[in-house]
């Protein structure tokens, strides 16, 4: 059966799908999800199914309000009140332990589940109207770059899910910051986001967890079973260069060749000799362009894409962990 693509005037629709166990295509601020009942085993599988998740990897589980969190926790710390009062409604989850009103197949089989309140008016709305808790992964395809407009969920999903939500393109581009808490006055980051590091450590002290900027060991284990996986990664080769602008250009002409591009910031297009796309001049634009670029990457059918490294700071942490997942790891420094 076809994918609907519904305006946001048609979110009746939308509702009534999630109160039927039905998966729909929802805009969040920080990328588009595939959203059910997080309640309903039955519905939480077509997720899976939806995307080829490994059932392993739990679902986040998004409310109209922090206050709704009692519902599906067994506990909830001091501290994760505090930041809930900081970075709630937002691109902000916890990982808090849950409670029987959040399935197994929800959680991947863990005991804790993931709390996100989204500040997107839809999602609020879809969410407050279907008096449900949302399950929501990010509405890509398992492995493939996360998508930022309901185009991009189209073209993963059409088929296979019932319908999706059109609310434009997603704000930050990146999915939500993930911590969970590691003691009364202390968060580690599992996932970099749009909430960084640097406004956390206003409310409290910040682990940065190991694998957030560099692969596991095949003894290791995952802090959050998201990192184990592949991620992000279009069909083209990326490889990521850190360098400054001259070496970098050499670089790419001693590699060079058919259906090989570059990935580079804005302002480093002037004489660049290269076939080449840019992602913005600073951190959030590059965290709101990335996804997207991955993707017209391979519409075009690159083999191979150059990208210059982003600075590590405050969102570039987000993006640079998104690349380096796209990259395998595989970083050039000169
Ligand atoms: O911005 C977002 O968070 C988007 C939108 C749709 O809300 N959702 C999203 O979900 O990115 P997903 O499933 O693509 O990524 C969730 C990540 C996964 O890496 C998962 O392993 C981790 O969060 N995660 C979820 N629940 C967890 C838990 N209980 N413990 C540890 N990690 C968890
Ligand atoms: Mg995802």
């Amino acid at each position: 059966m076809e994918t609907l693509l519904l305006s946001e005037k048609q979110l009746e629709i939308a509702v009534q799908l999630i109160k039927g166990g039905e998966v729909v295509g929802i805009p969040t601020e920080t990328v588009y999800g595939l959203g059910a009942d997080a309640s309903d085993e039955n519905a939480v599988r077509k997720i899976f199914s939806a995307k080829g998740r490994p059932a392993d990897n739990p679902l986040i589980v998004h409310l109209a309000d922090f206050s709704d969190a009692e519902k599906y926790t067994s506990y909830i710390p001091e501290l994760a009140f505090k930041l809930a009062d900081k970075f709630c409604p937002g691109p902000f989850t916890m990982v808090l332990p849950k409670n029987d009103n959040i399935p197994l197949v929800t959680s991947g089989g863990l005991d804790t589940v993931g709390i996100r309140i989204p500040s997107h008016p839809i999602m609020h709305r879809l969410i407050e109207l279907s008096e449900r808790p949302i399950a929501a992964p990010s509405a890509n395809i398992s492995g493939y770059p996360s998508p930022t407009s309901a185009q991009h969920v189209m073209r993963d999903m059409n088929g296979k899910i019932s319908a999706v939500v059109d609310g434009g393109k997603s704000h930050f581009g990146v999915e939500s910051t993930v911590v969970s808490i590691e003691n009364d006055n202390t968060v580690r980051i599992l996932r970099p986001g749009c909430v960084t590091k640097e406004m956390i450590l206003e409310v409290c002290d910040v682990i940065v967890d190991k694998a957030v900027i560099s692969g596991l060991e095949s003894n290791e284990k995952a802090s959050s079973p998201g990192m184990k996986y592949k991620h992000y990664s279009p069909c083209a080769d990326i490889v990521m260069i850190e360098s400054d602008l001259n070496s970098f250009i050499e670089y790419v002409g001693n590699h060079y060749g058919d259906n090989v591009y570059a990935l580079i910031f804005d302002g480093d297009e002037k004489n660049f000799p290269y076939r080449y796309m840019t992602y913005g001049k600073d951190s959030n634009e590059q965290a709101h362009l990335l996804f997207q670029r991955l993707r017209e990457f391979d519409d075009i059918h690159a083999e191979k894409v150059y990208v210059r490294t982003p600075s590590p700071d405050g969102v570039g942490l987000a993006v640079y962990n998104r690349l380096i997942r796209a990259a395998g790891f595989e970083v050039i420094r000169i």
